[in-house]
């Protein structure tokens, strides 16, 4: 059953995973996950991007859309994409109603903890919109911090993170991503908040966790740190497309159990 919005504040540990598609979204539903992210990391999973900045509001919509369908009964977030919330708050208010009505996903998530991204977790949370924030490592913005890098190891940067999360608290966020931070400072932020804190590659600490469903799965050869690779679906894939590819050129597929029959009297006629 979906999770409500109080049932989320729980004790226990919250489990995310991002989808992007129909099979996906099944796949984690009769998993039991307690929330689905249709992620921007869509970009880099599945449109190969090497970047989320890509990603606009139509392809979230889309893949939402088909996630919902495979998962009617999943808390279901989706991110709003790299400039859908930073023009104006009339923009980012159209952006996040049009996800929710569109997609019928539960709430919207937006990275950053900037006064422009505070006011429209402000503005939206206010009017009914669930908004999850995400601080630490936030991909849309990665250039400006200088790559894919552990976020808060100095004291300065740190700090930053510690008030970026309780800004985000503040502003009426339902929880928190805590993205690529030390475990330590993933745990004070945890201890800080009353929202739930939902970790990836910050530790054990957080109230819960989320990996991206390609990372889960092993779709790919790269070996991440802050993942853990509970199936090779990649290599099965190929293995099974080359079986594939290997029995029609020696024949051995389509076989009679493939086929379906004809009376001979139908085909003499035509003979
Ligand atoms: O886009 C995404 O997959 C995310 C998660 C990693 C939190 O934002
Ligand atoms: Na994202």
């Amino acid at each position: 059953m979906k999770l409500t919005l109080p049932e989320l504040i729980r004790d226990t540990p919250l489990v995310m995973v991002t989808a992007y598609d129909y099979p996906g979204a099944q796949q984690a539903e009769r998993a039991g996950m307690d929330l689905i992210l249709v992620g921007d990391s869509l970009g880099n999973v599945v449109l190969g991007y090497d970047s989320t900045a890509p990603v606009t509001l139509s392809d979230i919509i889309h893949h939402a859309r088909a996630v919902r369908r495979g998962a009617p009964e999943t808390f279901l977030v989706a991110d709003l994409p790299f400039g859908t919330y930073h023009t104006s708050l009339q923009d980012t208010m159209r952006a996040a109603i049009k996800v929710i009505q569109e997609t019928g996903a539960d709430a919207i998530k937006v990275e950053g903890a900037s006064p422009e991204v505070l006011e429209a977790i402000t503005v939206l949370s206010r009017n009914g919109i669930p908004v999850m924030g995400h601080v630490g490592l936030t991909p849309q913005t990665e250039v400006s911090l200088g790559g894919r890098k552990v976020q808060g190891r100095d004291e300065i940067g740190a700090q930053k993170i510690v008030q970026a999360a309780l800004a985000v608290e503040a502003a009426g966020a339902f929880a928190v991503v805590l993205e690529v931070i030390p475990a330590r400072l993933a745990r004070l932020i945890t201890e800080k908040l009353g929202i739930p804190t939902i970790g990836i590659g910050a530790g054990p600490y957080c109230k819960g966790q989320v990996l991206v469903y390609h990372d889960v799965l092993g779709v790919y050869d790269n070996e991440k740190k802050i993942a853990k690779r509970y199936a090779e679906l990649g290599q099965l894939a190929t293995e099974a497309l080359k079986q594939y590819a290997a029995d029609v050129r020696e024949k051995n597929f389509p076989t009679k159990e493939n086929s379906f029959i004809i009376k001979d009297e139908v085909l003499d006629h035509l003979y």
